[in-house]
């Protein structure tokens, strides 16, 4: 109850004093942000150091500060605008052979081909054909973007991009950035005072009280040669169609009673992309020196 009262009165002071004009695309930063710093509470030791010395310069020892980098830089490698997301044929299925390529037909170039393959350059730290900081980078933005359900929505309206919404009759959106940034926006006024390390706090206590057990089957990945990344990828396009595409039309008005769906599912996935990150990181170096290898593809 008190806590609940510091949110409100936090909440007032930010709606009042702080209330940035620019603040609104810095929001799709947010979800990446939460992802890798739930991630940096879950690695080894082992990993946290060799995180630690990839990380350039610029992050201040963060390795959340780096999680949007891959947005930022996408003019420079225009190639990898397409490793962010991977749209299926709106049948609620990933399916890798036929939804995993870009528009050109390149097979691999998706998410979960994106994931596979900057995890397979950082185990390869004999030879590295890639820098293994750009590598790291990558990988930490597309764990993220792979549990975002419309990142695995249909092709037909580009994961949700062509879908207008008007958001709470006030804002003109479109479906899918109100998945990468509405929805956070407004959890984030409404229940933590705009902090965003008390959103990140909440969903980490959250997965130790309440989904410890759901949380070793998250990182469960059994594979020897891949990460686990398609069956994240499906999971994404099923959320998408029962809880993202749900009841939604094109010129369709959101309010509570899609927000309050949306909700529980934004923050479990935000929860499951930072320990399934941590849990790939681990993988990786604490193996560096057997002979253990993942493939590409
Ligand atoms: C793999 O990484 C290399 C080096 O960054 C890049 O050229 C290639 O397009 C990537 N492929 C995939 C599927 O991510
Ligand atoms: C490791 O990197 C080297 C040099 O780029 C490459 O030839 C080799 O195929 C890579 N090995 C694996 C398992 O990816
Ligand atoms: C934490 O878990 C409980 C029970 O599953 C749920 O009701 C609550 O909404 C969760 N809180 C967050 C922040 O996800
Ligand atoms: C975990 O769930 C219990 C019971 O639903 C709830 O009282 C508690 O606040 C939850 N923990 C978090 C961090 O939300
Ligand atoms: C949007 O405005 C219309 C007309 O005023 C109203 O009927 C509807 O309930 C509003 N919807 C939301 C989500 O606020």
């Amino acid at each position: 109850m008190r806590l609940l009262l510091l949110l409100q009165v936090l909440l007032f002071l930010f709606t009042v004093v702080a209330r940035a004009p620019t603040a609104a695309h810095a929001w799709r930063k947010e979800g990446h942000y939460m992802v890798c710093k739930i991630a940096e509470n879950f690695l080894t030791s082992e990993a946290s150091a060799a995180v630690a010395k990839l990380l350039p310069d610029w992050a201040g020892g963060e390795l959340a500060a780096t999680c949007s980098w891959a947005d930022d830089e996408r003019r420079k490698y225009p190639w990898s605008g397409e490793l962010h997301f991977a749209d299926t044929q709106g049948d609620c299925q990933f399916i890798y052979d036929r939804d995993c390529h870009n528009m050109k037909g390149e097979k691999d170039m998706c998410v979960v081909g994106g994931i596979n393959n900057y995890t397979a350059a950082l185990m390869n730290s004999s030879a590295p054909s890639v820098d293994p900081t750009v590598s790291l980078m990558f990988l930490a933005h597309f764990l993220g973007d792979i549990h975002q359900p419309l990142h695995c929505g249909s092709v037909q309206d580009y994961g949700g991009n062509t879908i207008a919404i008007s958001w709470y009759n006030r804002t003109m959106t479109n479906l899918h950035r109100v998945w990468d940034q509405d929805i956070v926006d407004k959890a984030m006024k409404d229940y933590y005072g705009n902090d965003l390390s008390i959103m990140t706090n909440v969903i980490m206590l959250n997965i130790t009280e309440n989904w410890s057990d759901e949380e070793e089957q998250w990182e469960m990945c059994t594979s020897k040669t891949k990460t686990c990344a398609d069956k994240y990828a499906m999971e994404s396009a099923q959320l998408a169609c029962d809880v993202a595409y749900a009841g939604v039309k094109q010129g369709s008005v959101l309010g509570d009673e899609y927000f309050f769906s949306a909700l529980p599912v934004v923050r479990k996935r935000i929860a499951q992309g930072g320990v399934r990150l941590a849990a790939i990181l681990n993988r990786i170096f604490s193996e560096s020196g057997s002979s253990s290898r993942l493939q590409s593809s």
